[in-house]
């Protein structure tokens, strides 16, 4: 069953967000000894980083992953592409300080060699392939990771991760971790702020519909953290 919590603004979705991930963390590195989380791309994830990166005392045996990464068209490699794990260093592994026990990164190469390669890490080091957090973000269209409306991506079965070739949202070409491995996760949370989200929220709160893939996650969607602007669409207790 997923909880819906609503905040009054963006920077109390990433107070909560950040304080729920470092708590899961925790808990898988004292009953493991290791934890594994996955991250995203947008504008969003740079406050929870900020608000995350002090809350864990010690990152050596954390690893971090990407949930879904933005890669080069392999037809024109002279094209810049702002990737995900950029952003992971900047705003996240930068502010850590000490070591962090990995960062896995996507590698350049074809989307599909990429995906196949980061499939293989996957299969190597995620323990029973269950991430203890997955963080996403929400797209208007109601995409999330770089999972899109209607994509084949959506009917695969498998765990571990796909490459998306004609992404509606530049830049098109993505390699992204599966809904099977989303949804296994331990927390898997999706955050969204602002009135442009609401409809999408409306459409997840609604059940699983293909043409909005974050639906699809389903009950297995722990938390969906919203501020009020996203929340303007769905009925309010
Ligand atoms: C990406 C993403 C994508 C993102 C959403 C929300 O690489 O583009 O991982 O799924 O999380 O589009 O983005 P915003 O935070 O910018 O709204």
């Amino acid at each position: 069953m997923t909880r819906i919590i609503v905040l009054p603004d963006a920077d109390a979705v990433a107070r909560h967000v950040a304080a729920s991930i470092a708590r899961w963390l925790e808990q898988g590195l004292s009953e493991r000894g290791q934890a594994h989380l996955a991250l995203g791309g947008g504008r969003t994830p740079a406050t929870v980083h900020a608000y995350l990166a002090p809350l864990i005392a010690d990152w050596s045996n954390v690893e971090l992953w990407l949930g879904d990464e933005r890669v080069g068209d392999p037809q024109h490699p002279e094209t810049v592409v702002e990737r995900n794990i950029d952003l992971v260093r900047e705003t996240l592994v930068e502010r850590i300080g000490t070591c962090v026990g990995a960062v896995h990164a996507v590698p350049d190469g074809s989307p599909q060699d990429a995906a196949a390669h980061y499939g293989r890490e996957m299969d190597a080091r995620l323990p029973a392939g269950r991430l203890d957090v997955a963080y996403l973000g929400l797209g208007e269209d109601g995409h999330t990771a770089s999972l899109f409306p209607n994509a084949p991506q959506l009917r695969l079965a498998t765990l571990g991760c796909v490459a998306v070739l004609d992404a509606p949202k530049v830049p098109a070409f993505r390699v992204t971790m599966t809904l099977g491995t989303l949804r296994r996760a331990r927390y898997l949370v999706v955050a969204a702020t602002g009135r442009a989200k609401a409809e999408a929220v409306a459409h997840i709160v609604g059940g699983c519909d293909q043409s909005v893939p974050a639906s699809l996650l389903g009950e297995s969607l722990t938390e969906l953290v919203i501020d009020d602007l996203a929340a303007s669409c769905i009925s309010r207790p």
